[in-house]
């Protein structure tokens, strides 16, 4: 007969966080964020320290260079996604590398023998108006010149004519060498009057563009998460079935920190693929996962995974629950996995890291599952909100929402992320949908962090360590969650005030 476990499986929303008393020096600006990302040595300090205690989901619908470069700007990590070639991902890991303050990677480019139309229509979809003509279109092409909204009206230069005709040759242009800092390269664009100035290889191939707006952009991020070379760092996602090639490419390619993403990580394929790359790249941190008990985390930790990815059927976009009856509550997941983390630490010496991931929908969950014992957490539908993710942002009746599937969707077909016995997807384990626009993530996370900065003053924290140690939970009950939504028509607008 099937073992019952006693214990209810339960979800954040249950819980709260009782207040502990709150010190004088504790202030929403003192609070420190950082967190262990890798295995280390209990008392030591790990390899790699999150300065923001966030990543960013393996998917599709959200890593991407740009949500990369965003998130490790505030201090976070992407995981870049696999569920492209390894060719591909490899790339995205050396744009992230690659990244320079304020140095844009052109989007918006053109042929100098494309019509003056399709130069319309690339930039009305990129929504910039510089853009670079190279010989072959690419942002890395040879640069042929510069042309700007500026350059050309419709009506007057006609939508048929080659945008070689109205382009500023780069002959004609100011452009810097690659070896160029940013305070000259924004030195020259005061000094010269410019607009934007092309920065080329020995070669003339065009490298990145610099604009006047991006450098005071540099000062608004003061906790980026950077390598000893200064370069943002970069996570990506790896899968039991190709790990012996990806894995090299992407760490040729330069990538921080790997993670097996598996939608059950309590396998022996990931505990053989993980000897393996613990085996051939000791130094490069590796995650496993995902796991939701004691048991399956200790597996993990022993087989060599650097950090834990906690979470079966609870994210947002998930079907797995419904499709395969597995799963647990996230807080029990959470809790269990927490307490097994500790005991391996008491038991080894060794601290290995663990991440909630998936199903944190308030802001406030997040606090409870740093609360309860994550040392970061792990979101998709969160991040498939800004500007930065890839999603189509789409207008609709009442504002803006954009596109987000889950990998286990028809959309995705992650089948290396589910395993149901081939190549490919028999059923669909997640949703294909839409999410409510959020803006910049900047701004949005940054809110985010003020108020897990709050709850953690309120129960007297300055650091995640302490508030680990000293939260205390209640579990709410039915009565309770209703006594804090009493029926109050909410006012659509602002009381005017005088
Ligand atoms: P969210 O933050 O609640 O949107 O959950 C994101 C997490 O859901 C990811 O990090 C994955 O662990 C998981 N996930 C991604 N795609 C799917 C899917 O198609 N089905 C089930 N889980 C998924």
């Amino acid at each position: 007969m099937a073992q019952i476990i006693a214990e209810v499986s339960r979800t954040f929303n249950e819980f709260l966080l009782l207040p502990n008393r709150t010190r004088t020096d504790c202030s929403v600006g003192a609070v420190d964020l950082s967190t262990p990302l890798v295995r280390h040595r209990v008392g030591e300090s790990p390899a790699i320290t999150l300065r923001a205690p966030f990543t960013s989901a393996i998917m599709q619908a959200v890593s991407s260079p740009e949500l990369a470069i965003a998130l490790a700007r505030d201090g976070g990590l992407s995981f870049l996604h696999h569920n492209q070639s390894i060719a591909e991902q490899a790339a995205a890991v050396r744009r992230v590398k690659n990244f320079k303050a304020g140095f844009v990677v052109s989007d918006t480019n053109v042929r100098p023998t494309d019509t003056l139309g399709h130069l319309l229509e690339v930039m009305r979809r990129t929504g910039h108006s510089t853009a670079a003509v190279t010989q072959d279109g690419s942002a890395t092409g040879r640069l042929l010149g510069l042309v700007t909204s500026r350059d050309f009206h419709p009506q007057r230069h006609g939508l048929d004519g080659p945008v070689s005709g109205r382009m500023i040759p780069v002959a004609e242009l100011q452009h810097a060498s690659s070896d160029i800092t940013l305070s000259a390269a924004n030195a020259r664009l005061w000094d010269e009057r410019l607009d934007c100035l092309p920065v080329l290889d020995a070669e003339g191939n065009l490298q990145f563009l610099v604009f006047r707006s991006d450098y005071q952009d540099n000062k608004r991020f003061p906790h980026q998460l950077v390598d000893a070379g200064k370069r943002l760092r970069v996570g990506a996602g790896i899968n039991t079935h190709d790990y012996r090639d990806r894995v090299p490419a992407l760490v040729a390619a330069g990538a921080d920190a790997l993670c097996f993403d598996s939608s059950d990580g309590y396998s022996d394929w990931q505990a053989e693929a993980l000897t393996w790359v613990k085996k051939h790249y000791p130094d490069v941190a590796t995650g496993g996962g995902n796991v939701v008990d004691a048991e399956a985390f200790t597996f993990l930790a022993e087989a060599g995974a650097d950090f834990v990815k906690v979470g079966v059927g609870g994210g947002s976009i998930c079907i797995t629950r419904d499709q395969k009856g597995i799963g647990r509550g996230q807080a029990s997941a959470v809790l269990d996995v927490a307490a097994a983390r500790d005991a391996f630490a008491a038991r080894t010496g060794e601290y290995v890291p663990i991440c909630s991931d998936g199903g944190l929908v308030h802001d406030y969950h997040m606090a409870l599952a740093l609360a309860m014992g994550s040392d970061f957490v792990m979101m998709g539908r969160y991040f498939a909100r800004f500007d930065q993710a890839p999603g189509a942002k789409l207008p609709t009746r009442d504002g803006f929402v954009k596109e987000y599937w889950g990998e286990g969707s028809n959309r995705a077909r992650n089948w290396q992320r589910y395993g149901q016995g081939g190549q490919g997807l028999v059923f669909e384990e997640g949703v294909d949908g839409y999410v409510p626009y959020a803006g910049d993530l900047h701004e949005g996370l940054a809110v985010t962090m003020t108020k897990i900065k709050s709850t953690m003053v309120s129960c007297g924290s300055l650091t995640l360590p302490e508030f680990q140690a000293s939260a205390r939970l209640t579990l709410v009950s039915e009565q309770s969650f209703q006594e804090s939504h009493a029926n109050v028509a909410v006012r659509e607008t602002a009381p005017t005030t005088g």
